[in-house]
């Protein structure tokens, strides 16, 4: 069941495919370090700030998602919240089959009706080195915008509702560090620590 918005998206993506005769991920990489588009990692504090929702979608905001899913598949992700990048806006993109058609962006999304719990593993592209089981919601329903601010209301269970719940999230500037056990919370710590170290000396 793939979002009203993977057509919008594919669209964009070939119309700039389109505009630059060039290798299009050329294209976007010298675009993305021209407005420092990155994947931004613990414990930068724009990965703790409760993001804004989004007033319009305008052409910026098509560009960040189709730019977000780049970065998403270049780092192997299954997921991308627009905080990661430094974005304090609710927005997140996401593709859980590896499949460009699959790919999906979320708007202002709003969960649910959540029914049961379940326990499963979980990593995030900005606490790399960590993977942790995290306990979310079995069922779940995500209401939301498409990149054309259609309405998207999908109902789902398993991975899929786990991957909205990890997304979701990080627009409340929670990450899996925050609903992580005790035990896996000391495993984790020297992991941390060094993100924590490596952030202080890029800042130097
Ligand atoms: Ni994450």
């Amino acid at each position: 069941m793939p979002n009203r918005s993977t057509d919008a998206l594919f669209q964009l993506i070939k119309s700039l495919e389109k505009s630059e005769k060039r290798n299009f991920k050329l294209f976007v990489r010298r675009n993305s370090s021209s407005d420092d588009l990155k994947i931004i990692h613990y414990p930068d504090p724009r990965l703790k700030k409760p993001s804004a929702p989004v007033k319009e979608v305008t052409p910026a905001l098509r560009e960040l998602a189709a730019k977000m899913l780049l970065l998403m598949r270049e780092a192997r992700g299954v997921g991308l919240a627009a905080p990661q990048v430094g974005h304090n806006v609710r927005l997140f993109v996401m593709n859980h089959t590896g499949d460009v058609k699959e790919d999906r962006v979320y708007v202002n999304p709003e969960l649910s009706e959540a029914e049961g719990s379940e326990e499963g593993e979980e990593g995030c592209l900005s606490l790399p080195g960590i993977n942790a089981n995290v306990v979310r919601d079995k069922t779940i329903r995500i209401r939301a915008t498409d990149l054309e601010g259609k309405p998207v209301d999908e109902t789902s269970s398993g991975y899929l509702a786990r991957v909205w719940q990890h997304e979701f999230d990080h627009l409340n500037g929670t990450l899996i560090t925050d609903r992580m056990g005790a035990v896996a919370k000391m495993a984790a710590k020297k992991t941390l620590r060094e993100l924590e170290e490596k952030y202080k000396n890029e800042r130097k």
